[in-house]
This record gives C-alpha cells, structure tokens and sequence, in this order.
C-alpha cells in the first residue's frame, strides 16, 4: 500500500504533497486514507494546516532490502494474507521449497492448538520459511525445538534481555509470550516432506486486544521501535545456520543450550492434553525433543502437539 509507505515515517504530510506523489486529487488521498484506516487499523492523526500523520511510525517490510540482505533465498513480501503458514501451503502446489513467506499482517493467524496469532498490521514478524525434508527421520526430530533456538539467539543479538524458551517452542521474557512457533508438515514424513516453519514475533505492538495469554514486545522489552527488515534478516540467516547444524549433528548439538534456557527446568509442572492433567517435575529434554518429567514411579518422556505445560503453582 503505497499511501502508507508514505506516512510510515510518522511525520506530516499534508494532502497536496500525498496526492502529488501518488499523482491523484486530494479528495481522492481523503479516501484512502479512510479506507487505510479500516483496513489496517493504523491511527491517523489529522491537524489543520499540517496535514496527516500516523500516530506512531511504522516499520514496514521492504522486499528489495530483504532480497539484497538475504542473497539466494527465495522470497514473497505479502501485504495482507490470511496466514503466512497457509499461503506458504499453497504455494508448495507451485514453488519448490526452500522459501520464505512474510507479511504485513495476518488475518487468520494460525498459532498451536488451534489458537488464533494475533497479527496487526505492520507491527510483528509473520515469518514462515519452507524446507524439504527428505527421507530423514533424523531431519524432523526435535526440529521445532531447533527453531525455537534460532528464534532466541535472534532475540538476544538483537537486544531482548532475559528471554528463554518454555518447551516445546514458546518464547517468554519473565513468563510472558514474545514468539511461538508453528510447524505444519505437508508430504509424507517417512518419504518426502514439506515442511513449514512459522514463527510470529512480537515485534512493536504495545497494544494487543484479544490476546488471551500474558505477551509483551521486542518495543517493551528493549524500549525501542524494530526495524522489521533487520528482525526478518538476522532471523532468517540464524535460521538456516541452525537448520544447518541440525542436518548434519542432529538435536544433539543444541541440547545444552536449550535446556540451559528453559525457563522451567527443574520446576514442578502440570502437563495438559485435553482434560487430562499429569503433574511433575521437569528434568529436561530427550534426544528427540519430547519432555522428560519426574513423576510418580519414574521418569516419563512426553510429546505431542496437542500438550501444554503449565506452572504447579500458577494461578
Ligand atoms: C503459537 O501458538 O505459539 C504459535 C504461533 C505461530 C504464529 C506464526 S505467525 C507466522 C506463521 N503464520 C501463522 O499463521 N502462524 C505462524
């Protein structure tokens, strides 16, 4: 939307100069700006004798920078797209993998257990990457733990304190949700497969309505607006060293630093699958990424998409 590249520095631009640029009548800029409003939720602001403004400026996602920054790697910069995930699905029917979907916002965001990813315009990192996996069981274990490390180290260089992992791949800042990660596997697992790496980053939002778990911001966090590319770039780029890591040596080359990250080793934990609920105290990870809990009678390895963990103790 090239209106908004415009106002995206946050400064005032008044009607003529915003018509000049786009080559169109002021009446015309009028109307889009209303239909900007209502379609990305952004707040204008409009003084007389100034012109227009955003409230705040935006950090808006630019293709050419990604492509110079990320040379060799295969990728779309959507404006608007119902899920990263799902377009990246549907690219998969055209498109050899490896490649990369981002957007500026998401209206059907896809998170884990069936939950909806909030995803406001121009705010956060919709990211999905795809890769191909190619008869390699080994390839696909603990795989979304890996991304969960990349994801960390991407949150650390770029300045977030304090942030680890809550298995199997949230990222929390003082037990609240920075990222998550979604994986979805196209293909046959034990043949070919497609696999799609989805990974939203709270980036600048400061507002989020109709989260339903504690979240915070990179903006919070470390106090100062994202540069989205730069987020997208040094993400993409620890994402394909992990990944490369995890090819050749397998989880076992991360196993330290994620549990040394795992923000409730050694806690008491309920572990949650439905309506059913087992409590016990976390030992770490296995090889193969499942969570090893000491319960009753032993040591129990679980896994599975559909279980949660929760703090004992929380309320
Ligand atoms: C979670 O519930 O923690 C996982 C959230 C994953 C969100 C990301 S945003 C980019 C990609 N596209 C989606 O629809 N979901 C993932």
């Amino acid at each position: 939307m090239q209106l908004l590249r415009l106002l995206a520095d946050g400064r005032f631009h008044s009607g003529e100069e915003l018509g000049e640029r786009l080559g169109i009548s002021r009446s015309a800029v009028w109307k889009q700006l209303q239909q900007l409003q209502t379609d990305s939720e952004v707040c204008l602001h409009r003084v007389r004798g100034k012109g227009y403004r955003l409230e705040r400026p935006l950090s808006l996602l630019s293709l050419e920078t990604l492509k110079e920054r990320l040379p060799g790697l295969r990728l779309w910069v959507e404006d608007r797209v119902d899920s990263t995930n799902a377009l990246a699905l549907r690219y998969l029917t055209c498109h050899e993998p490896p490649f990369v979907v981002l957007a500026e916002a998401q209206t059907a965001g896809r998170g884990r257990r069936g939950r909806h990813w909030i995803s406001p315009y121009g705010e956060n990192l919709y990211f999905s990457q795809v890769i191909r996996i190619e008869r390699s069981a080994t390839q696909l274990q603990a795989l979304s733990l890996v991304v969960g490390v990349a994801v960390l180290r991407t949150l650390k260089r770029l300045g977030v304190a304090g942030v680890g992992l809550k298995w199997p791949n949230d990222l929390l800042v003082s037990g609240k949700k920075i990222a998550g990660i979604l994986l979805e596997l196209s293909g046959d697992p034990a043949d070919v497969c497609q696999v799609v790496i989805g990974i939203g980053i709270n980036a600048n939002m400061r507002m989020g309505t109709g989260i339903d778990q504690d979240w915070t911001s990179m903006y919070l966090e470390a106090g100062r607006q994202v540069e989205r590319n730069e987020l997208a770039v040094a993400l993409a780029v620890e994402l394909e060293r992990v990944l490369s890591v995890h090819r050749e040596q397998g989880f076992a080359a991360f196993h330290e630093e994620w549990e040394a990250s795992h923000v409730w080793q050694g806690r008491e934990v309920r572990l949650i699958s439905g309506v059913h609920e087992i409590g016990g105290t976390v030992l770490g990870v296995s090889v193969d990424g499942g969570l090893r809990l000491a319960v009753e009678g032993g040591e129990q390895v679980y896994s599975g998409g559909e279980l949660s963990l929760r703090l004992q103790h929380d309320s």
